[in-house]
């Protein structure tokens, strides 16, 4: 399955991909390379495509058209094998989506004996390294509601770590949590970076893409309107679209007035001048 990739070879590609539900195209036309070990931030307006990119990159979403690759190989080949591709690729989500009536230890050894095959004793050992990973070795035998909402999206990451993947994608992963408990998923993700893992991560928190983010990439109306290096897409945008999101997430009360008058300026166009 794992054939020896070219050097160079980037870990995922989208090429062309569009995205329609019904008469609404979501994505419209996005080509985009991530390499081996690069972490790289999507931002934008909600509504303007970020979750929908993600999902196709695992295929839980079927694109309308163009090809996405990961670690070279084809998933939107029709004779792919979707699930060991998919197997290569983690997903952590805006909500933890933990069992509510299993442990810790548990959660992580599920996914591991039903996907992957493995015995309960090793299950049990890569759950164990995994909590570690994540900061949480010591709540292995806890239940999730007796976990903080950054514990539980920690343990939501090592469950994800623990199948080994290639590739981890991360949608909003600190949206859901109070401001306190950001900071220490956050600083789980930094290691992963500083680890080498390959990730694609949906974030409004900018410090965190200024300084982990190899490359950070703004969408708006399902294109990528920017892409390059934080400090230049975040310090200094070419954009007027970029602009104005950016000016938006530093001042959320300008955010507001906005919201209120956008009917009269057909808000999320581009601005004239
Ligand atoms: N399963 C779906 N069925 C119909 N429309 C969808 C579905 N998923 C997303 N959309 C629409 O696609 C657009 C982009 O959504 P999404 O990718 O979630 O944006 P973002 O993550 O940037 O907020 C929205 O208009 C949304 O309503
Ligand atoms: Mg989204």
């Amino acid at each position: 399955m794992s054939r020896p990739q070219p050097p160079g070879t980037p870990e995922i590609a989208v090429r062309g991909l569009r995205k329609s539900f019904g008469a609404n195209e979501v994505l419209r036309g996005i080509d985009l390379e991530i390499g081996r070990g690069e972490v790289v931030c999507v931002i934008g307006p909600s509504g303007s495509g970020k979750s929908t990119l993600l999902r196709c990159v695992n295929l839980l979403e079927e694109p309308t058209a163009g090809r996405v690759f990961v670690g070279g190989t084809e998933l939107t080949d029709p004779d792919v094998d979707i699930d060991a591709v998919r197997r290569r690729i983690g997903m952590v989500f805006q909500q933890f989506n933990l069992f509510p009536h299993l442990t810790v230890t548990e959660n992580l050894t599920l996914p591991q004996r039903r996907v992957l095959g493995r015995n309960k004793t090793t299950a049990a050992q890569v759950a164990a390294e995994n909590l570690r990973r994540v900061g949480l070795a010591e709540k292995a035998d806890a239940y999730p509601a007796s976990l903080s909402g950054g514990q539980q999206q920690r343990v939501a990451i090592a469950r994800a770590l623990a199948m080994g993947p290639e590739v981890m994608l991360f949608d909003e992963p600190t949206s859901a949590l109070d401001p306190e408990l950001v900071g220490d998923v956050l600083a789980v993700m930094r290691k992963l970076a500083d680890e080498g893992m390959t990730m694609m991560v949906v974030t409004h928190e900018m410090t965190f893409a200024r300084e982990v983010a190899d490359r950070v990439v703004f969408m708006d109306g399902g294109v990528i309107v920017e892409d390059g290096a934080p400090e230049r897409v975040i310090g200094d945008p070419r954009h007027e679209r970029t602009r104005h999101f950016l000016s938006r997430l530093l001042d959320p009360a300008m955010a507001e007035v906005e919201e209120e008058t956008s009917d009269q300026v057909g808000g999320g166009g581009p601005v004239p001048g």
